[in-house]
């Protein structure tokens, strides 16, 4: 059976109780793997998590010439020369930080074509944020049949210059990065991404060699250099994963800790936590523990950027408020296609509408067992919140989404208690 047409099997009603570890950072472990192609010399990066999105772009890199081994969550990188500038459509097809490519294939060989990337069907996902900053540096961006090609005119050479970007782009904000650190002089990117991933990037690039500051804030300043080096690395936990087992705790009226959550990555979601009742005790050593305290209560959130709460946590946060007492609201200011998971929480019982791209959940809905599509990472991740929370027998179809960002999330969520089993 391929991954696609399993299903994870959930007996629900159970509270979540106990430790779990989450893996490394998907989304960081990425960009932190398309750094590879920045330099000749070797890249080691430990804590990667083990997910099909990783092994995607691996594959993309081995197309660009880059020596590949991957060793459970150790992955090395060599790319001493880089023999094609264009990824292969199909594959890029298939993973949105594939375009993550084009910043360093303009840096190294002064040109990159490449196709427009998939990903999540979660809304519109334009790139000019990624193409203002390479024109900014003195490439050329046109477009030839169905690519995109981005590329140094002759003679010239990828320059520093004062980026203002429109929308704080995360992977833009990588992509820009990339190109700045091997450009000629001092560059800065005004409302850059401050996300911990691409905080963490920038941190990569500085071991690797690069000259950045103001990581993790939105005013980004890089002077450029020449050539960067390799390095070993080792990439952050994912906080992504850690607040879906905290909101499975929260749904389930359970009682999690996220042993190596980091507190500060999670702002946002400890406070709104908080705000339902739940107890928080969070640490640098002790990672992030949250335990019912009582009924939980309703909430509102707004799905910004960093260090707002995490639009990648608000389906979850849906299906979790589905058991809070009260009228709870989720407005999404991110993207403007998040919410088709809400037909799917409706098959639970959800009671749950949207109004543009608000969601107003009802609650608390005593949950019933049924079968359920996972439509993205997200999306599957808030079917399997809810179902935990179900009474009875929840089947979840399409679990390949939640294969590409979580690591043995069976296998994690039984340890908490959880009956689920991949079928
Ligand atoms: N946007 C623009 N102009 C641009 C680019 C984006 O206006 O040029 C807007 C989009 O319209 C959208 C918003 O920015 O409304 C978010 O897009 P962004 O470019 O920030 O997202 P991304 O970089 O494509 C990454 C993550 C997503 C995560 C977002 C937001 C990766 C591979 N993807 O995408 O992660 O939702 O940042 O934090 O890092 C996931 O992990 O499930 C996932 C989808």
């Amino acid at each position: 059976m391929s991954p696609a047409e399993e299903c994870y099997v959930i007996g629900g009603g159970r509270p979540l109780r106990g430790d779990v570890a989450v893996s490394g950072s998907k989304n960081a472990a990425l960009y932190a793997i398309a750094a590879g192609l920045l330099t000749a010399e070797p890249l080691t990066l430990t804590n990667v998590p083990r997910i099909a999105d990783i092994d995607e772009l691996a594959e993309i890199l081995r197309a660009l010439g880059s020596q590949i081994e991957v060793d459970g969550e150790t992955v090395r990188i060599a790319t001493p020369e880089i023999t094609s500038t264009a990824p292969p459509a199909e594959q890029v097809m298939r993973l949105r930080a594939s375009f993550l490519v084009m910043g360093p294939l303009l840096a190294r060989r002064g040109e990159a074509e490449c196709v427009s990337p998939g990903g999540d069907v979660i809304g519109s996902r334009p790139l000019d944020v990624h193409f203002v900053g390479f024109r900014m540096l003195g490439a050329t961006v046109s477009r030839h049949g169905a690519n995109w090609r981005a590329a140094v005119p002759e003679g010239t050479q990828l320059h520093g210059a004062r980026i203002f970007f429109d929308y704080p782009s995360v992977l833009g904000t990588v992509n820009v990065l990339f190109a700045a650190v091997l450009a000629r002089g001092h560059t800065t990117i005004v409302n850059a991404a401050a996300e911990p991933e691409v905080a963490m990037a920038a941190r990569l690039l500085n071991r690797m060699g690069a000259r950045i500051t103001g990581e993790g804030t939105p005013m980004l300043e890089v002077d450029g250099v020449r050539s960067l080096h390799g390095a070993e690395f080792a990439i952050i936990p994912d906080r992504l994963e850690a607040g879906t087992y905290l909101l499975a705790g929260a749904a389930t009226g359970g009682d999690v800790r996220v042993t190596n959550a980091v507190p500060h990555h999670l702002d946002s979601l400890i406070t709104k936590l908080r705000e339902m009742g739940m107890t928080v005790e969070a640490s640098d050593a002790g990672g992030v523990r949250a335990a019912a305290n009582g009924p939980l209560q309703a909430a509102q959130v707004q799905a910004v950027p960093y260090p707002g709460f995490a639009t990648d946590l608000h389906p979850q946060m849906a299906a979790a408020m589905t058991q809070a007492h009260g009228i709870s609201l989720v407005h999404e200011r991110v993207y403007d296609n998040r919410t088709l998971y809400v037909n799917e929480l409706r098959k639970l019982g959800a009671r749950i509408v949207t109004g543009g791209e608000s969601v107003i959940i009802e609650g608390p809905t005593p949950l019933a067992g049924s079968a359920v599509r996972a439509l993205d990472i997200r999306a599957g991740a808030a079917v399997v919140v809810a179902g935990l929370a179900a009474e009875g027998e929840t089947t979840v179809l399409g679990i390949g989404h939640l294969d590409r960002g979580y690591a043995d999330l069976e296998v994690r969520l039984r340890a908490l208690g959880a009956q689920i089993e991949r079928r």
